[in-house]
């Protein structure tokens, strides 16, 4: 293998500084493009890092250049130990993330100010209570919708994630953004990617031309201001005149930006995923029980990572099943 010069670089260059750490595979919710309605297969417990591993894996991609982390799930505020993983990783130097589908975040507004938890993105896909039922397969929509306001309210920087699938939710677009008219918050649009068991196709995507079409229709095409894109940015962003908030499209499939890719997911059982699409995983949590140097093992997995969407790099790639249904679903990965 070529040396790298550091181990978070890949080789084409793409610094690795952002680190999104899965704490459970468990949730809450039982979202249908998340996971198959069967469920998925839970890793034994004692497969699944506990908060000193996490504590100490994290140190080490902080050591080697990680200056942001990313909390994330299945549902990350189910995990019994969630808030002395959350006060052990604040003493790392980083900034610190969430994303959370929102049911449990009032009882845990105090930990997120005292550990400087400040960004948090909350899932809600719909704003129409039956809808949210059916899509979430649980019916806790009035608790994630008070909550999102309760974050708010408490300054939070907070982000709200919609995965668009045409037909059900695609006529809900023009009312998302009018909430930005108000509220201080960012809207991101999501395309609907395949996972493992979640009854992907390509007629079920809602384009970003689609998306901007619908806005420009509703709002005015002068009304919409394009903003500038973010270093690594995975969302293209816009604002209507006046309003106070903002929305973005997040188009994986379609339109990746995997160019500037900056990060490296860690999957709740201790595995390297290199690439939300990739299914070739790198075992550190084994390595770091068997006292070995991760490093090794990390370096191993970004020398391994591939230019797009794990070596999906077109867009017709996305016809063949073959090559997206074996990802694991999605809750065992964490978005
Ligand atoms: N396509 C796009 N986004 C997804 N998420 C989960 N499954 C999918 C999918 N199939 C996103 C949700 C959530 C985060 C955990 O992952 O928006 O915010
Ligand atoms: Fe849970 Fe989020 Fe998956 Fe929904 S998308 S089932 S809230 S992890």
């Amino acid at each position: 293998m070529q040396q790298q010069v550091n181990i978070l670089t890949d080789t084409l260059g793409r610094k690795h500084n952002y680190l999104r750490i899965s704490l459970t595979e468990k949730c809450n919710l039982r979202c249908t493009y998340c996971m198959p309605s069967e469920g998925v297969q839970l890793s034994p417990r004692q497969h699944l890092m506990n908060a000193d591993e996490i504590y100490n894996i994290a140190k080490v991609f902080v050591a080697n250049g990680v200056d942001k982390i990313r909390l994330t799930g299945g549902e990350p505020l189910v995990r019994k130990d969630f808030s002395e993983i959350l006060k052990r990783l604040s003493t790392l130097n980083t900034t610190l993330s969430i994303t959370t589908n929102g049911i449990l975040v009032d009882r845990f507004i105090d930990d997120f100010k005292t550990y400087g938890l400040n960004n948090i993105n909350v899932s809600l896909d719909t704003l129409n209570e039956e809808k949210f039922n059916h899509i979430t397969r649980r019916d806790q929509f009035t608790k994630a919708y008070n909550n999102i306001h309760l974050l708010i309210e408490n300054g939070f920087k907070v982000k709200l994630n919609i995965v668009l699938i045409k037909g059900f939710n695609d006529n809900e677009i023009t009312d998302f953004i009018k909430l930005t008219k108000d509220l201080l918050i960012s809207i991101r649009f999501i395309e609907f990617m395949p996972f493992d068991g979640n009854n992907w196709n390509k007629s079920k995507l809602v384009t970003q031309h689609e998306i901007l079409e619908q806005t420009t229709h509703y709002f005015g095409a002068n009304q919409l201001i394009k903003l500038q894109n973010e270093q690594n940015f995975t969302s293209r962003d816009y604002k209507i005149i006046g309003y106070k908030g903002e929305f973005g499209i997040i188009s994986s499939v379609s339109n990746p930006f995997c160019d500037g890719c900056n990060r490296i997911r860690l999957t709740a059982n201790g595995k390297i995923k290199n690439c939300l699409f990739s299914n070739n995983e790198t075992d550190i949590l084994t390595a770091l029980r068997n006292q070995e140097s991760i490093e090794n093992y990390i370096a191993k997995a970004i020398y391994k990572k591939l230019p797009v969407r794990g070596g999906m790099d077109s867009f017709e790639s996305f016809n063949d099943p073959k090559k997206h249904s074996k990802n694991r679903s999605m809750i065992t990965i964490g978005g």
